[in-house]
C-alpha cells in the first residue's frame, strides 16, 4: 500500500482503473502542452537523428548532449557517413561525451544498419546492435516511430514513484509493467518527452529527494577520467612514444604503471593501436 501526495492510498498491486491512468495522463499533457522543452534531437527525430541522441545521452547529462548533438550531424550527417567515419575523426568529435566506446560502438550499430539495407523496426532486431540495450531499443521505437512501447528512465521512474504509482523499491520489471499501463497510446513520443520534461523539470531529485538506482561513479581522478584524457591527447596528435605521451599527461600526476595498464586495456578494445615502431595512435580499424 502506498499514500500519494493527496493522501489516499494506492494499492501498487492493483490493476490501475482507467480513470486514474487517464487523470494522470491529463495532468501531464497538460503542464507539457505549456512547458515542452525545445530539444535539438526532437526537432527532426528520423531514426539516425534518434540513434544517435538516445547513444549520446545514455550516460551524459542532457545539457552536454544539447551542445554536441547537432555538431556530430554536422560531421556525420547519415548513417552512410557515420559507417564511414575514420575513428579519428569520430572521437575527436565525441570529444566531451565521455565513454568513447560507445562512439565506436554507434558506428558498429551505423555499420550493421548500412549493410542491412535498413533501419530495424523491432526491439529484438534492435537489441542486436552494438550498444543498445533493452531501454535505448525502447526509446528508439517510441522517439522515431512512435510505437505504443513504454520505456522508464531515472526521470520517469522519479516521475512514477513520486505519483504514487511505484516505491524506490519497485523492480526494473514491475516499473516496466505499470508504465505500459499508463502509456498515452497512439501519442508515445509525445508522452515520453512529457514524462521526461516533468521528471527534469518539476519532479526534480533535489525536490523529491529520489536517487537515482544506478549513482554515476566519481568522474574526477577515476580510470575513465584518464583513459578520456589519453583518447583525447591521441586524437589532436598524429601518433606519440610512450614518454610524449607520459610527458603530456604529468601534469595530471598520473603515474606510468597506470598509464600503460589503460593503454593495452584502450588497444584491446581497438581504441588505441600501438605501429612497429612502438608509436601509439588512436586505432585505425
Ligand atoms: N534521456 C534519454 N532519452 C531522452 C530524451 N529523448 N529526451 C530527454 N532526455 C532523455
Amino acid at each position: 500500500m502506498l499514500f500519494t501526495k493527496w493522501g489516499e492510498s494506492r494499492d501498487l498491486n492493483s490493476t490501475l482503473s482507467s480513470d486514474v491512468v487517464e487523470s494522470f495522463q491529463s495532468e501531464i499533457m497538460d503542464w507539457w502542452s505549456k512547458n515542452a522543452r525545445d530539444l535539438p534531437w526532437r526537432r527532426n527525430p528520423t531514426p539516425y537523428n534518434v540513434l544517435v541522441s538516445e547513444i549520446m545521452l545514455q550516460q551524459t547529462q542532457v545539457s552536454r548532449v544539447i551542445s554536441k548533438y547537432e555538431e556530430f550531424l554536422r560531421e556525420f550527417p547519415d548513417i552512410e557517413r557515420l559507417a564511414a567515419a575514420q575513428t579519428k575523426h569520430l572521437l575527436r568529435t565525441w570529444s566531451g561525451l565521455g565513454y568513447n566506446r560507445r562512439a565506436l560502438w554507434l558506428r558498429e550499430a551505423a555499420q550493421q544498419i548500412v549493410q542491412r539495407g535498413f533501419f530495424p523496426q523491432d526491439e529484438k532486431e534492435l537489441r542486436n546492435l552494438k550498444g543498445i540495450g533493452p531501454y535505448t531499443s525502447r526509446s528508439i521505437l517510441i522517439f522515431a516511430f512512435n510505437m505504443d512501447l513504454a520505456a522508464v528512465d531515472t526521470n520517469i521512474r522519479r516521475v512514477l514513484i513520486s505519483k504514487g504509482f511505484a516505491s524506490k523499491d519497485t523492480s526494473e520489471d514491475e516499473l516496466q509493467k505499470i508504465a505500459n499501463s499508463l502509456l498515452l497510446k497512439g501519442q508515445s513520443s509525445d508522452w515520453h518527452n512529457a514524462l521526461m520534461d516533468y521528471g527534469a523539470e518539476v519532479l526534480t531529485s533535489s525536490k523529491t529527494g529520489i536517487a537515482p538506482t544506478s549513482k554515476q561513479p566519481k568522474f574526477t581522478g577515476s580510470v575513465r577520467q584518464i583513459r578520456g584524457e589519453i583518447v583525447r591527447v591521441l586524437t589532436e596528435c598524429d601518433t606519440l612514444t610512450l614518454d610524449e605521451l607520459i610527458s603530456l599527461l604529468k601534469h595530471r600526476g598520473i603515474k606510468h604503471t597506470e598509464i600503460l595498464l589503460i593503454l593495452e586495456k584502450l588497444i584491446s578494445e581497438n581504441l588505441v593501436d600501438k605501429d612497429e615502431t612502438g608509436r601509439y595512435g588512436i586505432g585505425e580499424s
